[in-house]
């Protein structure tokens, strides 16, 4: 009886967490308008009704997350098309690579579309460093200096995609170049060099790649933590959670 009433004040509870969220006001981070607007400039003040409380859970125009979110599930409620790393993904099993450079190739710009765009191989490695193998970490963290640079011992030249995105005379910032130079004699050099070998090939709009064709090398590969991301007090733990709710008010 009492197990009953406690599920029936659990679910009271949640609906009314619910119905406070819909209701709930949202603004944005400084992050997410700054460029846009300038960021040193006093923000207009929210439209805020009397009452009215800030979010403070996940967003409800989103899809909700599993109280448990696995990796699939961030990729399938919250990063934006995953073709280009599902492809490249697809293209180190083809070659023949092992589980880690699958993995690494899986993962490369998560930053780009989960979370942010700026840096984001280095963002994307912090993100999933916990969970995976330090060389997956690494070469993920150092694909986004030797995508600058060529390699001709594997075939691997400057993207012309770069000369149109980036104009013709541009040069990566010297902290990128200083991270290449030390990639270079780095043991784990080959797997971050692996890793821009398979982007530079994954931009194919007609191939169409599901992550499920990943689930067995995510399963031996990344440390899935039984609390769900974001709920197991990793070093990124705070960081997959902003990614759960990313409108949440503090
Ligand atoms: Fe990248
Ligand atoms: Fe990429």
């Amino acid at each position: 009886m009492a197990d009953l009433r406690a599920m029936a004040e659990a679910a009271d509870a949640h609906e009314e967490a619910e119905a406070r969220a819909l209701d709930a006001l949202v603004v944005k981070s400084v992050l997410y308008r700054s460029g846009e607007v300038d960021p040193t400039a006093k923000p207009p003040a929210p439209p805020r009704r009397d009452g009215q409380t800030m979010l403070m859970q996940a967003d409800p125009r989103l899809p909700p997350m599993p109280p448990q979110p696995t990796l699939i599930d961030f990729f399938r409620h919250r990063f934006g098309p995953a073709a280009h790393l599902l492809q490249s993904a697809r293209l180190a099993v083809k070659a023949g690579h092992p589980d880690k450079i699958v993995l690494a190739c899986l993962l490369h710009d998560i930053g780009v579309v989960g979370f942010i765009r700026s840096d984001h191989g280095y963002w994307g490695a912090q993100l999933v460093e916990p969970y995976v193998d330090a060389e997956v970490a690494w070469a993920i963290r150092m694909h986004q200096a030797l995508r600058f640079y060529p390699d001709e011992s594997v075939g691997y030249v400057y993207p012309e995609m770069y000369v149109r995105l980036f104009g013709a005379d541009f040069r990566p910032d010297p902290y990128i170049d200083r991270d290449y130079q030390a990639a270079r004699n780095h043991r784990w050099y080959m797997s971050a060099r692996l890793v821009t070998l398979n982007d530079y090939y994954a931009f194919d709009p007609d191939v169409y790649v599901e992550i499920d064709e990943f689930t067995d090398i995510i399963g031996r590969n990344f440390r899935q933590p039984e609390e769900g991301l974001g709920w197991d007090d990793s070093p990124s733990s705070h960081m997959w959670r902003t990614i759960i709710a990313p409108t949440k008010f503090l």
